[in-house]
């Protein structure tokens, strides 16, 4: 994407700057639409510009797409409790800017657009590992929400938009904040485990998730952008969603017992009653995304943790 604009939208958030990073140091030409609600200038990428303001606003989404070639969406509450806490937060953002936008990005004659949605639309699964044919019965609200904009945005396939949907599932590694309650479980454990305080698991901690490290997902953003780029409509990318997922399932009692291990000492559990919209399994099937452009996560669980812990 070397020269060609980009706008990320939620580019100052967790995933957001690690993929400006790496589209800046392929030479693209980055713009950054972010609130800052959940993002920080700190670890901005100074090579980047950023618009300040909401993906709501349908007048700062038209100076954002204004000269964009590609357009990868992040921006979200990313948060399944803060979902459940603000359900019209949620829809604005996570269901109705991401339509919207879309919809923009074609009238725009954008020629790559790719929306980030979520393994949680898949909810409580019937069939393990999830795939992206596996029936989508969402928990909770994030889940539903993102649903809802992941299958609008599916069917403007035909409408000349070059697009594409990547369903991450659990992100983790640097640039959560460790002491929001917000951030993913890996950050809160591992802070926590460091300074010696009780971790709280809610239920009884044999729930599993798919851990995806943040590098293996940007490399998985941009692959699909280079192939919608290059290939258009003809990419094998268009018009598909996709897991990016490792294909391992873990306990969160087997993550403490790893932690645990790696710190030298036994952790402390403080158990709570689990979480509302929390499925009880999660593991993906990447096979889709392997078949269609060659991509597959190379970054281990324990490699990423100790990054974390380091
Ligand atoms: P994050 O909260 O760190 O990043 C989201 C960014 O969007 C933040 O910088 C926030 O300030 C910004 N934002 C929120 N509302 C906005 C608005 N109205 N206008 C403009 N900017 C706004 O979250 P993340 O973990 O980096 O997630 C990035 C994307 O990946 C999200 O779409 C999320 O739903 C999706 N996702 C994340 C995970 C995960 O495990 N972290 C898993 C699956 C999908
Ligand atoms: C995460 C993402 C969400 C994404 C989804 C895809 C975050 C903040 N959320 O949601 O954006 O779409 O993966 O699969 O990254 N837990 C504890 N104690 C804690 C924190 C969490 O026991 O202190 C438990 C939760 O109840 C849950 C599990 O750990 O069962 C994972 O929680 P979390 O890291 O918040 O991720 P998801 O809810 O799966």
């Amino acid at each position: 994407m070397t020269g060609r604009r980009v706008l990320v939208t939620g580019g100052a958030g967790f995933v957001g700057t690690h993929l400006v990073d790496a589209l800046v140091a392929g030479g693209a030409d980055v713009v950054v639409l972010d609130d800052l609600s959940n993002g920080t200038t700190d670890h901005l990428n100074s090579r980047a510009a950023l618009i300040e303001g909401s993906v709501t606003d349908a007048e700062t989404r038209a100076e954002a797409l204004d000269g964009a070639e590609v357009v990868l969406h992040l921006a979200a509450i990313a948060s399944v409790p803060l979902c459940e806490e603000n359900p019209e937060l949620s829809a604005a953002v996570n269901r109705a800017a991401a339509i919207e936008l879309a919809r923009e990005a074609r009238q725009a004659g954008v020629s790559a657009f790719i929306f980030v949605s979520s393994a949680a639309i898949y909810g409580e699964p019937t069939i393990i590992p999830i795939d992206e044919n596996h029936p989508q019965v969402p928990i909770g609200t994030y889940g539903s929400h993102k649903a809802e904009a992941d299958a609008a945005i599916l069917a403007m396939a035909e409408s000349g938009l070059p697009l594409s949907v990547i369903r991450p599932f659990n992100i983790y590694g640097a640039g959560q904040d460790p002491t929001s309650s917000y951030s993913g479980v890996l950050t809160i454990f591992t802070n926590r485990a460091q300074a010696g305080q009780p971790l709280t698991v809610y239920g009884d901690g044999e729930q599993t998730r798919d851990y995806i490290h943040v590098s293996d997902i940007v490399s998985s953003l941009c692959a699909v952008a280079s192939s919608l780029v290059e290939k258009g409509e003809a990419s094998p990318c268009h018009g598909r969603p996709f897991n990016s997922c490792s294909g391992h399932s873990t306990s969160l009692n087997q993550i403490i017992s790893t932690l645990g291990n790696a710190l030298g000492k036994s952790l402390e559990v403080v158990n709570e009653p689990p979480r509302q919209g929390d499925p009880r399994e999660s593991v993906g099937d990447g096979q889709a995304l392997h078949s269609a452009i060659g991509w597959t996560s190379s970054v281990s669980l324990e490699d990423g943790l100790r990054q974390l812990l380091d």
